[in-house]
């Protein structure tokens, strides 16, 4: 990510998150379905030092204090008033891009909700938490896959992240290193009263710090009606979500 677009991503984020949690339904499903695959994958209760990547408003911070014993946390976001989901959940917060903060060391588990998608280079980061993970150490990653916001990338837009990758990248990624012990995704589906609703929710939820564009009257008024013919149902117009995920053991 240059530092340019490193800045309007965080500044987008910064801008939306009074309001993401409140809106970000779909975050919160993926967040509940990483703790689950850890239970599947058979994760022990305690993990000595965590490190969550990209907290946000804490949706998979509050679900890993509910399920595990974590008596060393540290939560990293890029926006700093991610700041309160350490102070609600009585971790330690390291501030600022996660591929360029210092890791704390002797990790026994990494964790990260729907930020992944954020790198240009999602195996990079997968490599670094292999470097900063024990032996034995638990991996817990989700992202999103290709066909996230398929509607907006076929009616052209260009608001789409960087690291979209697919469940096969994400385990190629980290074999070897680590035993991959689930890998999943999903296609999900929210409805919307109008193609406007989109744009506004994806503002709130802050997902847009990639949009380049500026919109006209004409542009506004072609995409919605663009978006309307082609994913216009009974429901209202769809968005699609794509999650995907790993937990995997460090060898
Ligand atoms: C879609 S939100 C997910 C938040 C939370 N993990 C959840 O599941 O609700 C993505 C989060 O990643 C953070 N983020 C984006 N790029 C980042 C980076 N380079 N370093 C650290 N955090 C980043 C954003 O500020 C935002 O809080």
């Amino acid at each position: 990510m240059t530092a340019q677009l490193a800045d309007k991503v965080q500044r987008s984020f910064s801008r939306s998150f009074q309001t993401y949690n409140d809106t970000a339904s779909q975050q919160a499903w993926v967040a509940r379905k990483l703790i689950s695959e850890l239970r599947r994958a058979g994760a022990p209760d305690w993990f000595g030092t965590t490190f969550e990547l990209g907290c946000g408003t804490g949706h998979l911070t509050r679900l890993l204090r509910q399920n595990f014993d974590l008596p060393d946390l540290y939560l990293n976001d890029i926006a700093p008033q991610a700041q309160a989901t350490a102070d609600a959940d009585k971790a330690a917060f390291i501030a600022g891009d996660v591929r360029l903060v210092e890791w704390p060391a002797r990790l026994d588990l990494v964790a990260s909700a729907s930020m992944i998608q954020w790198m240009e280079d999602p195996a990079h980061l997968l490599h670094q938490a292999a470097d900063a993970l024990e032996t034995g150490g638990w991996l817990a990653i989700s992202g999103f896959g290709p066909r996230q916001y398929q509607e907006l990338t076929q009616i052209g837009s260009t608001a789409r992240a960087p690291g979209l990758c697919t469940p096969e990248a994400l385990k190629a990624a980290i074999d070897g290193p680590f035993k991959v012990l689930t890998v999943g995704e999903s296609i999900r589906q929210s409805f919307f009263a109008t193609p406007r609703d989109v744009l506004k929710y994806l503002r709130r939820t802050g997902v847009n710090g990639r949009a380049q564009k500026s919109w006209t009257r004409s542009t506004l008024a072609q995409f919605e009606a663009d978006y309307v013919q082609n994913f216009g149902t009974s429901y209202g117009v769809s968005l699609t979500y794509h999650p995907v995920w790993v937990t995997a053991q460090k060898r």
